[in-house]
């Protein structure tokens, strides 16, 4: 199995921006610690960060026929991008959708999220770990099929 892990904008700022809401973890500690939770269950991960809205989908469309999931945290775009959504939607390739913080507890514009319409399943408020459940639901749904 083969997973993409999409970060959007400020997620490569992890370890300094705001660690009350996203912890100590750089960005690198966290692919590192995806990297080896991914070794450990056999799946394959590659992964795209990027701040800008375009590149996003650029990414998602190309998981289309390569990728057998997507875990995607698309940071602030979570709650503006249709476009996001639609990408998520045309390439019908399974998605969790991932936030570190607790999005239902902090402002109420985070409430929205445009493009959990199109995923299995949304994981929030776990930290990092988020990223490890939303790859093992992945493996979980994909071992059914
Ligand atoms: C986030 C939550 C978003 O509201 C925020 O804009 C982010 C990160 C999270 O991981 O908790 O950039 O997606």
């Amino acid at each position: 199995m083969k997973i993409l892990i999409i970060n959007g904008p400020n997620l490569n700022m992890l370890g300094i921006r705001e660690p009350d809401h996203y912890g100590r973890a750089t960005y690198a500690d966290l692919v590192a610690r995806i990297r080896a939770h991914a070794k450990e269950k056999g799946v394959r991960v590659a992964f795209v960060q990027s701040n800008h809205e375009g590149d996003l989908v650029d990414a998602i469309q190309h998981a289309y026929r390569r990728y057998d999931g997507i875990v995607i945290n698309p940071g602030a775009y979570t709650h503006t991008s249709v476009a996001i959504l639609d990408a998520v939607k045309a390439v019908s390739v399974p998605t969790v959708e991932v936030h570190i913080s607790d999005v239902e507890a902090r402002e109420e514009f985070r409430h929205v999220s445009y493009i959990r319409a199109a995923c299995l399943a949304t994981i929030a408020g776990h930290g990092t770990d988020g990223y490890l459940e939303a790859i093992d639901l992945l493996l979980a749904k994909g071992a059914e099929a």
